[in-house]
């Protein structure tokens, strides 16, 4: 029963930690992917919106360089040569002059200018003069009268996939027109202006962002996660520990129960003994009398009656070591059931030239306890210390009150006892003795628990030992 309640709850203690655990770490893989995606979606606008801008920039260059070489160039060149030939150097230097001078502080990487049969009149790099046929698409449509620009991006195979190519250009093909002077209208085209601007630098500073992005994304993605494993981790080591507690617990429950049930059963055929037996000694006793009469001599009988009295005090033991443990408290003086050990225990003492020495601190409460079982835990205290002393001794009882509790010692100067037995002392039916039932420390401590005290067993320093009894007032 116990068990199936306890491995249910265990279980439902861990699910919910399991489920915390995955949504946890999910929703860290999905924020990071997202972050990933967002970057990704927000370079890509602020590409589109670089490329547009760079488009404008060109048309904006474009219509600037119509001007300048309308006024600049063309005009001078007809005054003063009659017809433009740009085959002439004095002619083609004199574009060069107007065109760099033009776009000077801007930002181009290279200019061409075609003429009407597509071949380049005018070239910042002085090889492609005179180059026919190399103006394509984009050259035809400018002729048209329509302005097209086109991305150009070269690179490896991995920059390209990423969509951050090493070399980025931007290629913008305008007609070339002649301005009326005057009028807001645009003159004939005289030819096609190809303008290329490199914007490899902007790309490059949009991916460092891009990357910075991402790399702190995953630098606080790896702090959390960290942080979770850790707090996961002392999640499950607390729960393992209280499934260990709770383990040891149930093993405990079950030897006590266990040993209740033994304990049942032992009090329920030592009862069942004790009367047969009071009739065996009583009958032997009786025997006695008529073989003292006969004088006849008894020692057999003299040998049932001890033997009989032997085990009359082992059933005592183990009838008290099963009674329940519920105390009848009353108000009681420790040293007045000290005293009446003491007496019941007179002749023993005298036998064996035992000396008992009382220090008690006067002035000691009463108490309420149930007396006649503090009776039974003196006594078994008092009576395992003269086992102790065969070679005779003292023993010392001292009684002192502290704050709320009083504290009981008694010291005997016996054999003492060894360190590996001290650890046993408890345990029902551990004993080194012949006759031995091994019960009464057992009882002792039940008794002591009972009435919420605590006790100790230890060895003195000088010869003995020391049981130490604390009771709360
Ligand atoms: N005062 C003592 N001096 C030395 N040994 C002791 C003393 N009290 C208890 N013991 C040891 O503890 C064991 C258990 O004691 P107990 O439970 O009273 O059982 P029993 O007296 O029947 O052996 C004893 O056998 C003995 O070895
Ligand atoms: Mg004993």
């Amino acid at each position: 029963m116990v068990d199936i309640i306890d491995k249910k709850s265990e279980q439902g203690e861990q699910k919910p930690f399991r489920l915390v655990k995955f949504f946890t770490f999910s929703a860290l893989m999905v924020m990071f992917a997202a972050t990933i995606v967002i970057s990704a979606m927000n370079a890509h606008w602020v590409k589109n919106i670089l490329q547009d801008k760079s488009e404008e920039y060109a048309q904006l260059l474009v219509a600037n360089l119509n001007h300048q070489i309308f006024l600049q160039f063309i005009i001078p060149a007809v005054l003063k040569y009659g017809k433009i030939k740009l085959r002439e150097d004095a002619q083609y230097d004199r574009m060069d002059k107007v065109i760099k001078t033009t776009l000077h502080s801007f930002n181009v990487d290279m200019v061409n200018i075609y003429d009407m049969k597509d071949t380049i009149a005018y070239s910042f790099d002085h090889e492609k003069k005179g180059v026919n046929g190399a103006g394509g698409e984009a050259y035809q449509l400018a002729l048209k009268n329509r302005a097209t620009s086109r991305l150009i991006e070269k690179g490896s195979f991995v920059e390209l996939m990423f969509g951050f190519p090493n070399e980025t250009k931007i290629i913008t093909f305008a007609p070339l027109r002649a301005e009326k002077p005057l009028s807001s209208l645009d003159g004939p085209i005289l030819g096609v202006i190809e303008i290329v601007q490199d914007i490899s630098d902007d790309y490059h500073k949009i991916f460092k962002l891009q990357l910075l992005t991402v790399a702190t994304c995953f630098i606080v993605m790896a702090i959390l996660f960290f942080t979770l494993v850790f707090v996961v981790r002392r999640g499950e080591m607390i729960i393992e520990s209280r499934a260990m507690e709770r383990l040891k617990l149930e093993e405990k429950l079950q030897r006590a129960e266990h040993l209740s049930a033994i304990g049942e059963m032992t009090a329920g055929v030592s009862h069942e003994i004790r009367n047969p037996l009071g009739i065996i000694k009583s009958s032997a006793e009786l025997l006695k009398k008529k073989m003292v009469k006969a004088d006849q001599p008894t020692t057999i009988i003299d040998i049932i009656v001890e033997e009989s009295n032997r085990l009359n005090n082992i059933i005592k033991d183990f009838l008290d070591f099963a009674k329940p443990m519920t105390p009848i408290l009353k108000q009681c003086r420790i040293q007045d059931i000290i005293e009446k050990n003491i007496l019941y225990l007179s002749q023993q003492i005298e036998e064996n030239d035992f000396i008992v020495e009382r220090d008690f601190k006067q002035p000691i409460p009463e108490i309420m306890a149930d007396s006649a079982r503090l009776y039974q835990a003196f006594l078994n205290i008092m009576l395992n210390a003269f086992q102790a002393m065969q070679q005779g001794g003292k023993l010392t009882i001292v009684i002192l009150s502290e704050q709320d509790q009083i504290v009981i010692f008694f010291n005997d100067q016996g054999k003492g006892i060894p360190e590996e037995s001290l650890k046993k002392i408890w345990n029902p039916f551990f004993t080194t003795k012949e006759m031995g039932t091994g019960l009464g420390m057992g009882i002792v401590k039940n008794i002591v628990e009972s009435h919420h005290g605590t006790i100790e067993v230890y060895n003195r320093n000088s010869k003995g030992a020391t049981v130490k009894i604390t009771l709360p007032l």
